[in-house]
């Protein structure tokens, strides 16, 4: 059986990940973050780069781009599989990246924290492990008006093959969750799990999931949390939260992209049946029977993302680096300025009100499509999400058939906000 190991080096990662956070002379400078991303410096379309795009991607610091080209150039074996050097370097670099996670999101350990492609495959990864034992027909899943089509696509397809069907908490005029219909949502048990993001993608708002969780374990129903968007502008603390599941991604947290996390409390993991089949995520194979290994490997079937997964450890090793404090207020000062500045604009309606907000904005100005806006800002070096934001029911409940949406990140600075904001009256006086 595949046994996860070199727990020494691992533990001594964890003990450097934790002591960073105690000892070390913290990141709390603007300038200084602005310099360990290399893509910031350059210039776009002849103008210097300001990237609001954040919410799609982020950029990555010196650190993960190092650690990736040197494994890509030479620490480079499959992990788990051989005895060989090069191999028992990325097996170490991947098992402690995993202890940096479960450090980071405080899980109560390495066999809850699976790694996968990212947020949309740790979704699918549950919607069918997680059916297949637990869905039956006449059941329901519990989503909310505010997800990404990767937090509803799967669970309809899940709904479909086991006759099961969805249930939708609708959000009100200024994005926010009407709490006032989850208990009747949840009275008749017929929901068997909750999916629901963290913060949605278009709304930017904090969603009161520590309330929902509560709602839903008085019904005994389990939580996913969709973190793709929660995870970067909030500490997650999984054992607090008490959710059963909490996914997100790496490449929207400075890790690289096709890198991605399942959380998932040990007792559902445990009972849940492997998706996806292959190496390295069983016990013993005959033609008769196959037995899987132990968590977390169940759930990795092939050879994972290897340097992805290390280049994520790396990610959340600099995030320890970066003071709390400073990032919370900066983010205060980007909100405060971004609002005041989308207020000062004729016409333009944003989506996403609330005291909980983060730095993400999605608006529209009447009678202007948000992609011409889109590629005009792109032309001044700007860079913006438009269109449906891969929201089509949110979309559809505010009437639009898309939106445009600035995201911002640790790195975005006030100045940046001031352009920004003259750009665009500059574009919607052209488009006029
Ligand atoms: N989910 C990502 C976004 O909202 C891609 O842009």
């Amino acid at each position: 059986m595949t046994k996860i190991c070199f727990l020494k080096e691992i533990s001594k990662h964890c003990l450097l990940f934790l002591q960073q956070k105690r000892d070390m002379e913290l990141i709390k400078d603007i300038t200084e973050v602005r310099s360990l991303f290399p893509a910031l410096s350059q210039s776009v379309n002849g103008k210097p780069l300001v990237y609001f795009d954040n919410g799609a991607t982020a950029q990555k610091p010196d650190c993960v781009i190092e650690l990736v080209n040197k494994m890509n150039s030479g620490i480079n074996g499959n992990i788990h599989r051989a005895v060989h050097e090069l191999s028992a370097r990325t097996t170490e670099l991947y098992e402690a990246s995993r202890e940096s996670i479960r450090c980071f999101i405080n899980a109560g350990s390495r066999e809850e924290v699976v790694f996968t492609s990212g947020t949309t495959a740790s979704i699918n990864l549950v919607a069918n492990s997680f059916s297949q034992t637990f869905l039956k027909k006449g059941d329901a899943v519990l989503l909310t008006e505010g997800e990404h089509h990767s937090n509803i696509v799967p669970w309809q397809m899940a709904c479909e093959r086991h006759g099961a069907k969805l249930r939708v908490l609708p959000v009100d005029e200024n994005g926010c969750w009407k709490m006032e219909f989850l208990e009747s949502l949840l009275a008749d048990g017929k929901v068997k799990i909750a999916s629901v993001s963290h913060i949605s993608n278009v709304l930017g708002v904090v969603n009161p999931v520590e309330e929902l969780i509560e709602a839903c374990h008085r019904f005994n129903i389990p939580v996913l949390i969709d973190g793709a968007q929660g995870i970067i502008h909030s500490s997650v603390d999984v054992k607090k939260l008490d959710c059963e599941f909490y996914v997100f991604s790496g490449h929207k947290l400075y890790g690289p992209t096709g890198i991605g996390v399942l959380y998932g409390k040990k007792e559902y993991l445990q009972k849940m049946v492997p998706w996806m089949g292959g190496g390295d995520m069983v016990g013993t194979v005959t033609f008769e029977k196959t037995t899987y290994a132990d968590l977390p490997l169940k759930f990795e079937a092939g050879t994972p993302n290897f340097i992805g997964a290390a280049g994520f450890g790396e990610a959340i090793g600099f995030l320890a680096k970066i003071d709390k404090n400073f990032m919370k207020k900066h983010e205060e000062v980007l909100v405060a300025k971004m609002l005041e500045g989308l207020a000062s604009i004729d016409n333009l309606r944003l989506y996403g009100i609330s005291d909980r907000k983060i730095s993400l904005f999605s608006f529209n100005v009447e009678n202007v499509h948000p992609t011409d806006i889109a590629m005009l800002m792109d032309k001044m070096g700007i860079a913006l999400r438009s269109g449906m934001m891969c929201a089509e029911p949110l979309m559809s409940r505010y009437g639009v058939s898309g939106m445009l949406r600035a995201s911002l990140s640790v790195y975005n600075t006030v100045e940046e906000i001031d352009y920004f904001i003259t750009s665009l009256k500059r574009v919607l006086k052209m488009l006029s």
